[in-house]
């Protein structure tokens, strides 16, 4: 394909017109192809990338060019959770997910549907509806049953249950659903996303939980026992929010290779990896390497099947916007692009280890 050439062809002499199909066939051997993009080489290696997006930040243009160029895979940053799409009891708001559903399917996008079952996000009529086990049931059953129903063929994936391992590790955290219906509520949520959406792949989805920690076994012995009394699970979601310097390519490996012993995929789901001060150069590399060793711990196993980043550029982080003490830091850039939407060390670094193992 001839790139168009960069300066307007002015006032050239007859002889000098006669020479411009060569002139332009040299022109093409010597214009190399654009590099590929991280989607093309996800896709050399059977895995998706993929970024979470608010919908907000789909009125950017620049932010539009490079999610639909780079990514082949999106998660919905807050649309799909249960105090966007039920906020009222029986009213449902669909409008702003299905604004993301509507650019992932101009744009060849898989859908990673996140999430159903969270104990933020959740509306005061549910959180503080103080219902009955059968109640509480009844509106975890309705509100998937809903939501899948819509989304059935839409969206492929779900995180069906997230974060409802305590950060110790010593069982369930305490949660309003925990509380109405009791430690079966993860279960019962697997069995419900099961039925309305039998060709949906079920995820859990948690933090802390990436390399071979104590909440790590936790999960890993949940998922496990899932696995063995048949409810209906397809994966485990790492959500990988880091610190620089804070991947252990080998552990977490290790826990990706042992959640495929049970046959159940791994997808990196939100990965950010943020640092306190400027970017010096230093700083950069090492957020590079810290994105390098996850990608390849994801590589080496072939029951991960996707790396999803928690945004796109730094501009948009949910870091600068949360009022979690340190992350107030307006300088946090934790993601592949910059505030002016360049690709950043870490991008390239995925574009080397995307290549190596594809070659
Ligand atoms: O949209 C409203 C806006 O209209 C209003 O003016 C503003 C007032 O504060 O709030 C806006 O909603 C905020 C929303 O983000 C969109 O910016 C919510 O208050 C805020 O709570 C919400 O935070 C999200 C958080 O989950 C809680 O749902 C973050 O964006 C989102 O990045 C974060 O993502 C979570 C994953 O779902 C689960 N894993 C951890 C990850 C980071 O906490």
């Amino acid at each position: 394909m001839l790139r168009k050439l960069s300066r307007p062809l002015l006032c050239i002499p007859f002889i000098a017109a006669a020479l411009i199909p060569f002139a332009l066939a040299a022109n093409a051997q010597s214009t190399p192809d654009p590099a590929p993009a991280l989607r093309d080489l996800a896709e050399q290696n059977h895995i998706h990338i993929g970024a979470a997006v608010y919908s907000d930040h789909l009125l950017d243009p620049q932010f539009n060019q490079v999610l639909s160029r780079e990514f082949n895979m999106l998660t919905p940053e807050n649309e799909a959770k249960f105090c966007w799409l039920q906020p009222n009891e029986g009213k449902f708001d669909f409008s702003k997910f299905d604004q993301l559903v509507a650019f992932a399917q101009a744009n060849n996008m898989e859908i990673h549907g996140h999430n159903l079952v969270w104990h933020q996000c959740l509306p005061d009529w549910v959180a503080q509806g103080k219902f009955t086990r059968d109640q509480a049931l009844q509106v975890l059953h309705d509100h998937i049953f809903t939501v899948l129903g819509r989304y059935r063929g839409r969206v492929a994936i779900w995180d069906v249950v997230n974060e409802a391992m305590s950060d110790s590790g010593s069982g369930l955290r305490d949660t309003p659903w925990r509380d109405m219906i009791g430690d079966d509520y993860v279960e019962m949520a697997f069995r419900f996303a099961h039925e309305a959406d039998p060709d949906a792949l079920l995820f859990y989805n948690d933090y802390s939980g990436e390399a071979m920690t104590g909440k790590a076994n936790a999960i890993y012995d949940m998922v496990q026992d899932f696995v063995k009394r048949g409810v209906p699970i397809n994966g485990v979601g790492l959500q990988s929010h880091f610190t620089l310097g804070g991947v252990n390519e080998a552990s977490i490996s290790q826990n990706i290779k042992r959640l495929g012993a049970l046959g159940l995929q791994v997808q990196i789901t939100e990965m950010d990896d943020r640092f306190d001060g400027a970017p010096t150069p230093a700083i950069l590399q090492e957020q590079a390497n810290d994105y390098a060793q996850l990608m390849q711990a994801c590589l080496e196993n072939s029951n991960c099947t996707a790396f999803i980043t928690w945004g796109v550029s730094d501009n948009y982080t949910w870091l600068r916007g949360t009022n979690l003490g340190f992350f107030k830091n307006p300088l946090v850039e934790p993601l592949l692009f910059d505030d002016h939407y360049q690709p950043k060390p870490a991008y390239q670094a995925l574009v080397d280890v995307l290549t190596k193992h594809a070659g």
